[in-house]
């Protein structure tokens, strides 16, 4: 159970696990911009999981229809819509997971760092709610630039008296989902059993995937490594390219954001082998935060994997490093702007 698996998946695998025959709803799950092109899809996969009796969904438009129509499908959660910042806080009480893909999302040409001006505002916000209504709660930010969004986070929690660096995530799933999948065609494998873990933060050269700690083990040639490396890292400008104008990944983002979701809620219910990568507070390198795998329990993070960051080959070292001035300038950007709203 390295990879995180939701829905019908879980079922299976449980069977013939040590958790439980039959997984059973017991956790409320809130959406914020639930009515966006993420969380359209996303509310629809978590409707879907079998561990969700609650999915609120939350944004300032457009959301009343979203929760109609996902309503009259029939798996146990019930659906409850909540529009504009009066709503908020009712969206919130006793929600386990909160999930934030509120903002706007890239055009051709702009960087994931172009959004900050408008999403930092909106995350915040929306932290302070969370911090208000629901300091306990698992807390997955997906709204970019990821890489400051968290430490902006982080901050307000700080300020509130709420900050549980164990449960708070900047979600990177994404990069790992697309690593899964690239080194699965280049190689042959079977898609199932690929495992890439992907580590640093989540913007362009940030993104390190470390081909080779892939599972199953698989050699490849230099120019191989240098060309899957700069897909993963460019996955997201690929779509925003053919997406021309009309957004940024929301369909696999979706996709990866679900597969977090359900991880968090086995860790939440007991499973004792959830393990995934995401961007969380961290000591594993001299930058504050950092993507790395880490093992999920019921308290949010219980360990991070450092054997991934072990052994790494020269050219993983060096862009490692490569990476490090970029991400802590994000990180500061991020503490800088929290700070100064106080
Ligand atoms: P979108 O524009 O389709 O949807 C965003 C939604 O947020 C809209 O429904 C909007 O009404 C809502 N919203 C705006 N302000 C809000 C507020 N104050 N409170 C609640 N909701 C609010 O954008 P999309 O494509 O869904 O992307 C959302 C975010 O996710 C973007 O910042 C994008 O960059 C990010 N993203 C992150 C990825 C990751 O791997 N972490 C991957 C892809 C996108």
């Amino acid at each position: 159970a390295l990879r995180g698996s939701f829905a019908l998946k879980v079922q299976k695998e449980n069977q013939s696990s040590q958790y439980h025959l039959q997984p059973h709803a017991t956790f409320k799950v809130a959406v914020l911009g639930a009515a966006g092109g993420i969380g359209q899809p996303l509310a629809l996969l978590i409707k879907m999981s079998p561990l969700v009796s609650a999915l609120n969904l939350y944004d300032i438009a457009n959301v009343k229809g979203v929760a109609a129509d996902l309503s009259h499908c029939n798996t146990p959660s019930q659906v409850l819509d909540f529009t504009g910042p009066s709503e908020l806080a009712n969206c919130l009480k006793g929600a386990n997971v909160v999930v934030i893909p509120a903002g706007v999302p890239r055009k051709p040409g702009m960087t994931r760092d172009d959004l900050f001006n408008i999403n930092a505002g909106i995350v915040r916000n929306l932290i302070e709610a969370v911090a208000d209504n629901c300091p306990d709660a698992f807390i997955h930010v997906i709204s970019n630039p990821v890489n400051s969004t968290v430490p902006i986070a982080a901050e307000v929690l700080k300020q509130k008296g709420v900050y549980d660096p164990k449960k708070l995530f900047g979600v990177t799933t994404l990069d790992v989902v697309r690593a899964n999948t690239f080194v699965a065609q280049k190689k042959n494998l079977k898609l199932i059993d690929v495992d890439v873990p992907v580590v640093g933060g989540h913007a362009g050269i940030t993104i390190l995937p470390l081909l080779s700690k892939t599972k199953p083990s698989v050699s490849f040639t230099d120019e191989e490594i240098q060309e899957l490396t700069v897909r993963i890292q460019n996955a997201g400008t690929e779509v925003v390219e053919a997406k021309a104008g009309a957004g940024s990944a929301t369909l696999s983002m979706a996709y990866a954001a679900a597969r977090f979701v359900e991880s968090s809620l086995r860790a939440l219910d007991g499973d004792g082998d959830v393990y995934e990568c995401c961007y969380v507070q961290s000591d594993l390198t001299e930058l504050p935060f950092l993507a790395s795998r880490v093992k999920l329990g019921r308290q949010g993070v219980e360990a991070l994997i450092t054997s991934d960051l072990q052994g790494l080959t020269e050219y993983e070292q060096k862009a490692l490093e490569t990476l490090k001035p970029e991400l802590k300038a994000s990180i500061e950007k991020g503490l800088a702007f929290a700070q100064k709203q106080t």
